[in-house]
Protein backbone atom coordinates (compact mmCIF):
# COMPACT_ATOMS: atom_id res chain seq x y z
CA UNK A 1 0.00 0.00 0.00
CA UNK A 2 0.99 3.71 -0.92
CA UNK A 3 3.36 6.07 1.72
CA UNK A 4 1.59 9.53 2.00
CA UNK A 5 2.91 12.38 3.94
CA UNK A 6 0.07 14.46 5.06
CA UNK A 7 1.75 18.02 5.78
CA UNK A 8 -0.38 19.83 8.14
CA UNK A 9 -2.25 16.31 9.56
CA UNK A 10 -3.27 17.61 12.53
CA UNK A 11 -5.66 20.53 11.80
CA UNK A 12 -9.47 20.40 11.01
CA UNK A 13 -9.22 19.00 7.26
CA UNK A 14 -5.78 17.42 7.78
CA UNK A 15 -6.64 15.35 10.45
CA UNK A 16 -9.74 13.93 8.87
CA UNK A 17 -7.82 12.74 6.22
CA UNK A 18 -5.25 11.12 8.32
CA UNK A 19 -8.03 9.08 9.74
CA UNK A 20 -9.34 8.17 5.95
CA UNK A 21 -6.09 7.54 4.58
CA UNK A 22 -5.42 4.98 7.14
CA UNK A 23 -8.86 3.27 7.21
CA UNK A 24 -8.21 2.78 3.76
CA UNK A 25 -4.72 1.17 4.65
CA UNK A 26 -2.64 3.79 3.48
CA UNK A 27 0.93 4.06 5.76
CA UNK A 28 0.48 7.81 6.66
CA UNK A 29 2.99 10.23 8.13
CA UNK A 30 1.79 13.74 9.69
CA UNK A 31 3.75 16.06 9.59
CA UNK A 32 2.98 19.77 11.60
CA UNK A 33 4.21 22.67 13.55
CA UNK A 34 1.44 22.50 15.94
CA UNK A 35 1.25 26.15 15.29
CA UNK A 36 -2.88 26.25 14.50
CA UNK A 37 -3.54 22.13 15.06
CA UNK A 38 -3.71 19.62 18.24
CA UNK A 39 -1.17 16.37 18.52
CA UNK A 40 -4.03 14.57 19.59
CA UNK A 41 -5.92 15.34 16.35
CA UNK A 42 -3.81 12.44 14.67
CA UNK A 43 -5.40 9.46 15.33
CA UNK A 44 -3.74 7.61 13.02
CA UNK A 45 -0.13 6.98 11.75
CA UNK A 46 2.96 8.58 12.57
CA UNK A 47 3.89 11.92 13.45
CA UNK A 48 6.38 14.04 12.63
CA UNK A 49 6.35 18.03 14.76
CA UNK A 50 8.26 20.72 12.25
CA UNK A 51 7.85 23.87 10.35
CA UNK A 52 7.80 23.60 6.56
CA UNK A 53 10.44 26.88 7.41
CA UNK A 54 12.87 24.08 8.56
CA UNK A 55 14.40 22.84 5.51
CA UNK A 56 16.59 19.98 7.32
CA UNK A 57 13.47 18.57 8.96
CA UNK A 58 11.55 18.32 5.84
CA UNK A 59 14.89 16.40 4.31
CA UNK A 60 14.81 14.44 7.58
CA UNK A 61 11.38 13.39 6.49
CA UNK A 62 12.00 12.61 2.97
CA UNK A 63 15.00 10.65 3.68
CA UNK A 64 13.27 8.68 6.13
CA UNK A 65 10.93 6.73 3.94
CA UNK A 66 10.05 6.63 0.33
CA UNK A 67 6.71 8.77 0.16
CA UNK A 68 4.46 7.76 -2.88
CA UNK A 69 2.55 11.18 -2.65
CA UNK A 70 2.59 14.31 -0.33
CA UNK A 71 -0.94 15.90 0.64
CA UNK A 72 -0.47 19.77 2.08
CA UNK A 73 -3.39 21.41 4.28
CA UNK A 74 -1.02 23.61 6.66
CA UNK A 75 -1.46 26.95 5.57
CA UNK A 76 -3.29 29.71 7.03
CA UNK A 77 -7.02 30.34 6.12
CA UNK A 78 -8.50 33.78 7.23
CA UNK A 79 -9.20 36.16 4.57
CA UNK A 80 -9.39 39.42 7.12
CA UNK A 81 -5.71 38.78 8.83
CA UNK A 82 -4.22 37.99 5.20
CA UNK A 83 -5.19 41.72 4.40
CA UNK A 84 -3.49 43.24 8.13
CA UNK A 85 -1.00 40.75 7.24
CA UNK A 86 -0.18 39.56 4.34
CA UNK A 87 3.65 39.08 4.67
CA UNK A 88 2.12 35.82 6.66
CA UNK A 89 0.24 34.49 4.43
CA UNK A 90 3.01 34.78 1.25
CA UNK A 91 5.55 33.61 4.02
CA UNK A 92 3.68 30.32 5.05
CA UNK A 93 1.32 29.56 2.36
CA UNK A 94 3.33 30.72 -0.64
CA UNK A 95 7.68 30.54 0.35
CA UNK A 96 6.99 27.75 2.46
CA UNK A 97 5.02 25.58 0.41
CA UNK A 98 8.07 26.10 -2.21
CA UNK A 99 10.26 24.91 0.45
CA UNK A 100 8.03 21.89 0.65
CA UNK A 101 7.92 21.27 -3.27
CA UNK A 102 11.70 21.58 -3.63
CA UNK A 103 11.95 19.02 -0.76
CA UNK A 104 9.56 16.50 -3.08
CA UNK A 105 11.90 17.52 -5.81
CA UNK A 106 15.25 17.09 -4.26
CA UNK A 107 13.20 13.53 -3.19
CA UNK A 108 11.70 12.25 -6.17
CA UNK A 109 8.36 12.50 -5.25
CA UNK A 110 6.53 13.07 -7.74
CA UNK A 111 2.87 13.62 -6.62
CA UNK A 112 1.00 16.13 -5.01
CA UNK A 113 -2.23 16.66 -3.78
CA UNK A 114 -2.80 20.59 -2.77
CA UNK A 115 -5.59 22.03 -0.49
CA UNK A 116 -6.74 25.32 -3.07
CA UNK A 117 -9.79 27.33 -2.67
CA UNK A 118 -12.56 28.80 -4.15
CA UNK A 119 -11.13 32.62 -3.02
CA UNK A 120 -8.74 32.05 -6.21
CA UNK A 121 -12.02 32.94 -8.28
CA UNK A 122 -12.26 36.13 -6.47
CA UNK A 123 -15.88 37.84 -7.66
CA UNK A 124 -18.30 35.28 -9.23
CA UNK A 125 -19.28 36.03 -12.69
CA UNK A 126 -21.56 33.39 -13.24
CA UNK A 127 -24.27 31.60 -10.84
CA UNK A 128 -22.12 28.40 -10.50
CA UNK A 129 -18.22 28.53 -10.41
CA UNK A 130 -16.50 25.91 -12.86
CA UNK A 131 -12.86 25.66 -13.29
CA UNK A 132 -12.81 27.71 -16.21
CA UNK A 133 -14.07 30.73 -14.20
CA UNK A 134 -11.41 33.69 -14.32
CA UNK A 135 -9.01 33.47 -11.64
CA UNK A 136 -9.04 37.09 -9.98
CA UNK A 137 -8.49 37.15 -6.06
CA UNK A 138 -9.42 39.42 -4.14
CA UNK A 139 -6.93 39.23 -1.33
CA UNK A 140 -3.58 37.83 -0.02
CA UNK A 141 -5.06 34.80 1.18
CA UNK A 142 -6.68 33.65 -2.27
CA UNK A 143 -3.74 35.13 -4.25
CA UNK A 144 -0.90 33.34 -1.76
CA UNK A 145 -3.27 30.07 -2.80
CA UNK A 146 -3.57 30.99 -6.26
CA UNK A 147 0.23 31.61 -6.84
CA UNK A 148 1.37 28.05 -5.04
CA UNK A 149 -1.37 26.88 -8.47
CA UNK A 150 0.42 28.69 -10.91
CA UNK A 151 4.15 27.73 -9.68
CA UNK A 152 2.88 24.10 -9.66
CA UNK A 153 2.38 24.53 -13.50
CA UNK A 154 6.28 25.48 -13.94
CA UNK A 155 7.12 22.47 -11.27
CA UNK A 156 5.68 20.30 -13.20
CA UNK A 157 6.95 21.74 -16.53
CA UNK A 158 10.61 22.00 -15.57
CA UNK A 159 10.69 19.01 -13.16
CA UNK A 160 7.87 16.63 -14.07
CA UNK A 161 6.06 17.31 -10.50
CA UNK A 162 2.30 16.11 -11.07
CA UNK A 163 -0.41 17.87 -8.87
CA UNK A 164 -3.54 17.95 -8.26
CA UNK A 165 -4.62 21.72 -6.65
CA UNK A 166 -8.66 21.01 -4.69
CA UNK A 167 -10.42 24.21 -4.54
CA UNK A 168 -12.81 23.72 -1.23
CA UNK A 169 -16.19 26.04 -1.16
CA UNK A 170 -17.34 25.60 2.40
CA UNK A 171 -15.48 22.90 4.38
CA UNK A 172 -18.13 22.15 7.20
CA UNK A 173 -19.49 19.13 9.16
CA UNK A 174 -17.21 16.33 11.24
CA UNK A 175 -16.39 12.45 11.40
CA UNK A 176 -19.54 10.74 11.47
CA UNK A 177 -17.56 8.67 14.21
CA UNK A 178 -17.30 11.73 16.65
CA UNK A 179 -13.65 11.39 17.41
CA UNK A 180 -12.82 14.71 15.15
CA UNK A 181 -13.91 17.65 14.09
CA UNK A 182 -13.67 21.72 13.66
CA UNK A 183 -11.01 23.64 16.16
CA UNK A 184 -9.84 26.67 15.08
CA UNK A 185 -8.89 29.22 17.46
CA UNK A 186 -9.94 31.96 17.01
CA UNK A 187 -12.88 30.00 15.40
CA UNK A 188 -14.22 32.47 12.25
CA UNK A 189 -16.75 30.02 10.50
CA UNK A 190 -20.12 29.97 10.81
CA UNK A 191 -21.29 26.68 11.70
CA UNK A 192 -19.62 25.96 14.35
CA UNK A 193 -20.03 29.80 15.50
CA UNK A 194 -23.89 28.99 15.50
CA UNK A 195 -23.27 25.51 16.98
CA UNK A 196 -21.65 27.04 20.01
CA UNK A 197 -24.56 29.47 20.70
CA UNK A 198 -26.78 26.53 20.76
CA UNK A 199 -24.17 24.77 22.97
CA UNK A 200 -24.09 27.79 25.30
CA UNK A 201 -20.85 28.93 24.93
CA UNK A 202 -21.56 32.05 22.88
CA UNK A 203 -24.53 34.29 23.31
CA UNK A 204 -25.87 34.85 19.81
CA UNK A 205 -24.70 34.53 16.42
CA UNK A 206 -23.80 38.03 14.38
CA UNK A 207 -24.93 38.01 10.78
CA UNK A 208 -22.15 39.41 8.68
CA UNK A 209 -24.91 41.85 6.77
CA UNK A 210 -28.41 41.24 5.37
CA UNK A 211 -28.36 43.39 2.31
CA UNK A 212 -26.95 41.41 -0.27
CA UNK A 213 -28.34 40.65 -3.77
CA UNK A 214 -29.55 37.22 -2.23
CA UNK A 215 -33.35 35.70 -1.54
CA UNK A 216 -33.10 37.03 2.15
CA UNK A 217 -29.62 39.40 1.95
CA UNK A 218 -27.64 37.02 3.37
CA UNK A 219 -24.58 35.23 1.74
CA UNK A 220 -25.04 32.12 0.08
CA UNK A 221 -22.40 29.41 0.30
CA UNK A 222 -21.70 25.98 -0.40
CA UNK A 223 -21.36 23.81 2.39
CA UNK A 224 -19.30 20.18 1.36
CA UNK A 225 -19.07 17.61 4.20
CA UNK A 226 -15.74 17.28 5.68
CA UNK A 227 -15.66 13.63 4.90
CA UNK A 228 -17.02 13.94 1.26
CA UNK A 229 -13.82 16.59 0.99
CA UNK A 230 -11.41 14.16 1.91
CA UNK A 231 -12.39 11.52 -0.07
CA UNK A 232 -12.42 13.56 -3.23
CA UNK A 233 -8.63 13.81 -2.31
CA UNK A 234 -8.30 9.76 -2.38
CA UNK A 235 -9.89 9.72 -5.24
CA UNK A 236 -7.19 12.80 -6.69
CA UNK A 237 -4.40 10.53 -5.92
CA UNK A 238 -5.95 7.42 -7.44
CA UNK A 239 -6.29 9.58 -10.65
CA UNK A 240 -2.73 10.88 -10.45
CA UNK A 241 -1.29 7.62 -10.16
CA UNK A 242 -3.44 6.58 -12.84
CA UNK A 243 -2.55 9.17 -15.13
CA UNK A 244 0.19 11.24 -14.30
CA UNK A 245 -1.52 14.39 -15.53
CA UNK A 246 -2.09 18.20 -13.71
CA UNK A 247 -5.06 19.79 -12.84
CA UNK A 248 -7.58 21.12 -10.50
CA UNK A 249 -10.86 20.82 -9.44
CA UNK A 250 -13.86 22.63 -7.84
CA UNK A 251 -14.99 20.80 -4.88
CA UNK A 252 -18.72 22.10 -2.94
CA UNK A 253 -22.15 20.43 -3.35
CA UNK A 254 -23.27 23.19 -6.07
CA UNK A 255 -26.39 23.89 -3.78
CA UNK A 256 -26.19 27.42 -2.42
CA UNK A 257 -27.16 28.13 1.28
CA UNK A 258 -28.02 31.76 3.21
CA UNK A 259 -26.67 32.59 6.68
CA UNK A 260 -30.01 32.46 7.55
CA UNK A 261 -31.02 29.55 6.21
CA UNK A 262 -28.11 27.82 7.76
CA UNK A 263 -29.29 29.60 11.15
CA UNK A 264 -32.43 27.76 10.93
CA UNK A 265 -31.01 24.88 9.82
CA UNK A 266 -29.06 24.37 12.98
CA UNK A 267 -32.44 25.41 15.07
CA UNK A 268 -34.04 22.64 13.98
CA UNK A 269 -30.98 20.42 14.41
CA UNK A 270 -30.17 21.68 17.65
CA UNK A 271 -33.62 22.67 19.23
CA UNK A 272 -32.08 25.76 20.55
CA UNK A 273 -33.45 29.51 20.00
CA UNK A 274 -29.71 30.48 18.83
CA UNK A 275 -30.53 33.87 18.98
CA UNK A 276 -28.51 36.18 16.15
CA UNK A 277 -28.60 39.99 15.02
CA UNK A 278 -27.79 41.60 11.97
CA UNK A 279 -24.20 43.05 12.11
CA UNK A 280 -22.46 45.19 9.48
CA UNK A 281 -21.03 43.14 6.30
CA UNK A 282 -17.58 41.57 6.66
CA UNK A 283 -15.46 43.22 3.98
CA UNK A 284 -14.70 40.84 1.14
CA UNK A 285 -17.46 38.61 1.46
CA UNK A 286 -19.08 37.79 -1.88
CA UNK A 287 -22.64 37.38 -1.78
CA UNK A 288 -22.87 34.01 -3.37
CA UNK A 289 -20.30 31.05 -3.96
CA UNK A 290 -21.39 28.08 -5.73
CA UNK A 291 -19.83 25.38 -7.05
CA UNK A 292 -19.88 23.75 -10.03
CA UNK A 293 -18.25 20.47 -9.57
CA UNK A 294 -18.86 18.63 -12.69
CA UNK A 295 -15.30 17.95 -13.77
CA UNK A 296 -14.64 16.16 -10.72
CA UNK A 297 -17.78 13.83 -10.78
CA UNK A 298 -16.97 12.44 -14.10
CA UNK A 299 -13.07 12.76 -13.92
CA UNK A 300 -12.79 11.28 -10.19
CA UNK A 301 -16.21 9.73 -9.89
CA UNK A 302 -16.77 11.72 -7.07
CA UNK A 303 -20.07 11.23 -5.76
CA UNK A 304 -20.65 13.28 -2.19
CA UNK A 305 -21.59 10.72 0.37
CA UNK A 306 -23.36 13.56 3.15
CA UNK A 307 -25.10 16.61 0.70
CA UNK A 308 -27.97 17.62 2.34
CA UNK A 309 -27.00 20.55 5.08
CA UNK A 310 -28.74 18.59 7.91
CA UNK A 311 -25.98 15.88 8.00
CA UNK A 312 -23.69 18.60 7.74
CA UNK A 313 -25.12 20.23 10.61
CA UNK A 314 -25.68 17.33 13.01
CA UNK A 315 -22.44 15.69 12.53
CA UNK A 316 -20.89 19.29 13.34
CA UNK A 317 -23.51 19.31 16.58
CA UNK A 318 -22.66 16.10 18.20
CA UNK A 319 -19.12 17.40 17.68
CA UNK A 320 -19.38 20.41 20.15
CA UNK A 321 -21.63 19.02 22.50
CA UNK A 322 -18.52 16.50 22.66
CA UNK A 323 -16.40 19.73 22.96
CA UNK A 324 -18.68 22.07 25.19
CA UNK A 325 -19.17 18.83 27.37
CA UNK A 326 -15.42 19.03 28.24
CA UNK A 327 -14.74 22.46 28.25
N1 LIG B 1 -20.77 34.58 8.66
C1 LIG B 1 -21.61 35.32 9.47
N2 LIG B 1 -21.31 35.40 10.80
C2 LIG B 1 -20.21 34.81 11.34
C3 LIG B 1 -19.37 34.05 10.49
C4 LIG B 1 -19.69 33.97 9.16
O1 LIG B 1 -22.60 35.89 9.03
O2 LIG B 1 -20.00 34.95 12.55
C5 LIG B 1 -21.12 34.48 7.24
C6 LIG B 1 -20.01 35.01 6.34
O3 LIG B 1 -20.17 36.39 6.10
C7 LIG B 1 -20.21 34.15 5.08
C8 LIG B 1 -20.76 32.84 5.61
O4 LIG B 1 -21.23 33.12 6.92
O5 LIG B 1 -21.17 34.74 4.27
C9 LIG B 1 -19.72 31.77 5.69
O6 LIG B 1 -18.60 32.31 6.38
P1 LIG B 1 -17.35 31.42 6.80
O7 LIG B 1 -16.39 32.32 7.52
O8 LIG B 1 -17.82 30.20 7.49
O9 LIG B 1 -16.78 30.97 5.41
P2 LIG B 1 -16.25 31.85 4.20
O10 LIG B 1 -17.19 31.61 3.07
O11 LIG B 1 -15.95 33.23 4.56
O12 LIG B 1 -14.84 31.18 4.06
C10 LIG B 1 -14.53 30.08 3.28
C11 LIG B 1 -13.51 29.22 4.00
C12 LIG B 1 -12.32 30.04 4.35
C13 LIG B 1 -11.79 30.62 3.08
C14 LIG B 1 -12.86 31.37 2.34
C15 LIG B 1 -12.38 31.83 1.03
O13 LIG B 1 -14.08 28.68 5.16
O14 LIG B 1 -11.34 29.28 4.99
O15 LIG B 1 -13.98 30.56 2.12
O16 LIG B 1 -13.37 32.21 0.19
F1 LIG B 1 -10.80 31.47 3.35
Amino acid sequence: MATVLVVGGAGYIGSHMVKLLAGRGYSVVTFDDLSTGYRDAVVRGEFVQGSLADHAALDTVFRSRRFDAVMHFASFIQVGESVMEPAKYYANNFSNTLTLLDAMVAAGVGRFIFSSTAAIFGEPETELIAESHPQRPLNPYGRSKWMVEQALGDYDRAYGLKSVCLRYFNAAGADPEGELGERHQPETHLIPLVLQVASGRRPEIGIYGDGYPTPDGTCVRDYIHIVDLCEAHLLALDALVMEERSRAYNLGNGAGFSVRQVIDAARKATGCPIPAKVNPPRAGDPARLVADSARARAELGWRPRYEDLETIIAHAWAWERKVAAGA
